[in-house]
């Protein structure tokens, strides 16, 4: 049975939630599932705009016949060659044949990549930046966005409507629960740390290019923006827009400390426990903390693009950092995190060598300050270090 959303008069979501993934891209975990978003637009021709993962095939089928009703496919528009969108391209081919596939060169190159198809030459239509393809009332125009999130990435922007097909950006994790725009949820308590976890995880390194997108897309008049994964944006864009300033220019969101830790026997906890109840004794708000060993990194790294501090608290395991943490640094690392200002804690019960070690990665991340005197513990927090705590919740505390 096809469970179809109607956008506007004439384009309608056909995409499927997978609320039974284990984990999206193999490493993180959306217990909220995850929607896969397609659109088809009935227009003098039809227009299909990308497909889903292969797990949610069936339902997107469905969808797509029901729309179409006696109709034939004229058109893809293949936005990203992720699989998780592109993967039914070839079942598409075969259940349309006379379907003209429009991307761009790169996408082009990936479809060979990926499938072999032998779809005639005068079926593609290869498209560049600012191109357009005419549907009838429709007038849609092709915006490159490289690397948000993969290279041959573009979106397409339908200038009739003022709709932004929007690709990976603006997309959240969680499955779509009946409503479709995000202003008939309340996105804010429910979706947004989601939508963060999405886009500094999976974007969040390509800051640069994601503000390239935000440019391009300001010369655009959008009130639309429908996204691969996700609500679909109507009202408030400004929210959502705003928030992909911060993240793209790794600007914190707000002003308190996060205190990721990783402790064996409870002793660096103890420490970063005191401390935390230091930095609220002085004022600052809304702190957080998260045990590495608990907590998947996609989490913490969510919130280290959030918050303005970071103490990291680690014992040292193996004459390196404790491997949970180790992980943690690494992933941030990866994910081009930057302008923190950040205090370190160490323990060791013979020869502390976690400080050093975390020192040397903090120190390579760009407009990134460490602020403080290190403490390191022996096993555990002595009495006569409660004052050293103190000092370093003061540090801190001024710089907030
Ligand atoms: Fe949702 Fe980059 O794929």
């Amino acid at each position: 049975m096809h469970n179809v959303k109607k956008l506007t008069k004439d384009l309608y979501w056909v995409g499927a939630n997978d609320r039974r993934i284990a984990l999206f891209e193999g490493v993180y975990s959306v217990p909220s599932g995850v929607s896969y978003n397609s659109y088809l637009l009935m227009d003098d021709k039809t227009v299909l705009l990308d497909t889903v993962d292969k797990a949610v095939n069936h339902q997107f089928f469905e969808n797509i016949a029901h729309v179409l009703g006696n109709r034939n496919l004229d058109y893809l528009i293949i936005n990203h060659m992720e699989p998780d969108h592109c993967a039914e391209i070839g079942s598409l081919v075969a259940k349309y044949p006379d379907i003209k596939i429009v991307c761009n060169a790169k996408i082009q190159q990936m479809i060979g990549q990926y499938f072999e198809l032998n779809i005639p030459e005068n079926q593609w239509q290869i498209v560049k930046e600012g191109d357009t393809l005419e549907t009838g009332s429709h007038k849609l125009t092709f915006v490159m966005a490289p690397m948000v999130h993969w290279p041959e990435v573009m979106v397409t922007y339908d200038s009739t409507d003022k709709l932004l097909f929007s690709a990976d950006a603006f997309g959240s994790f969680g499955a779509i629960d009946g409503n479709i725009f995000a202003d008939e949820v309340d996105f804010d308590h429910r979706y947004m740390d989601e939508a963060r976890r999405y886009y500094t995880n999976i974007v969040g390194k390509y800051g640069p290019q994601v503000q390239m997108l935000l440019k391009k897309a300001a010369g655009l008049d959008i009130q639309m923006i429908c996204p691969l994964h996700g609500y679909v944006w109507r009202k408030d864009l400004g929210i959502f827009i705003d928030k992909y300033q911060k993240w793209s220019t790794y600007e914190p969101e707000i002003k308190s400390v996060l205190i990721p830790y990783a402790s064996v026997y409870g002793n660096t906890q103890n420490a970063a426990e005191i401390l935390a109840g230091k930095l609220a004794q002085l004022g600052v708000k809304d702190i957080k903390m998260y045990d590495t060993s608990v907590i998947h990194p996609s989490y913490i790294v969510a919130d280290a693009f959030k918050y303005s501090h970071i103490v990291f608290a680690s014992t040292t395991y193996n004459m390196g950092i404790f491997v949970s943490m180790e992980t943690l640094l690494h992933d941030l690392t990866a994910h081009n995190i930057q302008n923190r200002k950040i205090a370190v804690i160490e323990n060791g019960s013979w020869a502390p060598a976690s400080g050093n070690l975390m020192t040397e990665i903090i120190s390579k991340w760009k407009n990134t300050e460490i602020i403080g005197n290190r403490i390191t513990l022996k096993s555990s927090l002595k009495q006569n270090q409660e004052e050293e705590l103190e000092v370093l919740a003061k540090e801190i505390a001024a710089t907030i």
